[in-house]
């Protein structure tokens, strides 16, 4: 077998089952079974491909028909300039939470920044890496979140509902904020696989952000992520508000200032 019949079928087999993405998909399983980059793929794809890879392959191929999202089969999801490891017990970090980190580069030198709901530790971490003059906390309800940011090492992550007490001069969240009657139409690939806890909020969708805006200090200033239609909701729980838009232009994160 060669890497062309390994791509060839694998784009097939992804394709019928609905996979929005069946080559990229392909690409990324084989090259990193194959122990080789993306790019070797396209460059000499008569490569032959052993029979313990095509097994390899093989059983990959299977989890993503399935459904599974590529991240967990690989074990692992890029996010800013870090590569984090990921499973099932945390949410695969979205590009659009990449605002987060933008709006906290901001801060001046020396800020104290509280990373709640950290879950992998994506934003944390990529504070960190990006800004090492930060002083970066970060929290999570999950005790099985808080095992996966410390393995990406982030040591100091600790078990916490809500916004634990501290001098933060900002405060940054993902926090969940899918609506219960959402959850039903979500893609096979979060349904299925991504915990519930970390996206689901309630009726509205705000339960999550209500209770760290509500258990804020006055004057804490505040970025949380939320989804497009959540925005008038987000800016009237906070003082002077200011959203911020990803890059396909949908308001996405509203930062602003706790005033219980
Ligand atoms: C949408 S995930 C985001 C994870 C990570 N920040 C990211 O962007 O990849 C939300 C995270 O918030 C945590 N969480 C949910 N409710 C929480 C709460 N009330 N207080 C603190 N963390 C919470 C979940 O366990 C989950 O890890």
């Amino acid at each position: 077998m060669t890497v062309r019949d390994a791509l060839d079928a694998a784009v097939a087999a992804l394709a019928a089952a609905g996979c929005e993405t069946p080559r990229l998909d392909a690409e990324l399983l084989i090259a990193d079974a194959l122990g080789v980059g993306r790019s070797a793929l396209v460059v000499d794809p008569s490569l032959p491909v052993t029979g313990a890879a095509a097994r390899v392959i093989g059983e990959r191929v299977r989890r993503r028909v399935a459904r599974e999202p590529v991240a967990y089969i690989l074990g692992r999801k890029g996010f800013r300039r870090l590569e984090l490891m990921v499973d099932r017990r945390v949410l695969i970090p979205r590009p659009e939470t990449e605002l987060l980190v933008e709006v906290a580069l901001e801060l001046p030198p020396g800020s104290r920044v509280h990373d709640v709901g950290t879950g992998s530790g994506a934003v944390a971490l990529a504070l960190i890496d990006e800004r090492p003059d930060l002083v970066v906390s970060a929290s999570d309800a999950s005790a099985c979140a808080v095992e996966v940011a410390r393995a990406n090492g982030l040591s100091g992550a600790f078990v916490h509902r809500g916004l634990p007490l501290g001098d933060y001069d900002m405060v940054v969240g993902n926090l969940p904020y899918v609506r219960e009657d959402e959850w039903s139409s979500l893609a096979p690939e979060i349904r299925l696989y991504e915990p519930r806890e970390a996206l689901v909020a309630g009726a509205d969708g705000l339960d999550a952000i209500r209770a760290v805006v509500g258990g804020a200090p006055r004057g804490r200033r505040l970025a949380l992520e939320h989804a497009p239609g959540q925005t008038e909701a987000v800016k009237g729980l906070l003082r002077q508000p200011r959203t911020l838009s990803d890059l396909a232009g949908r308001p996405r994160v509203t930062v602003g200032v706790a005033w219980p």
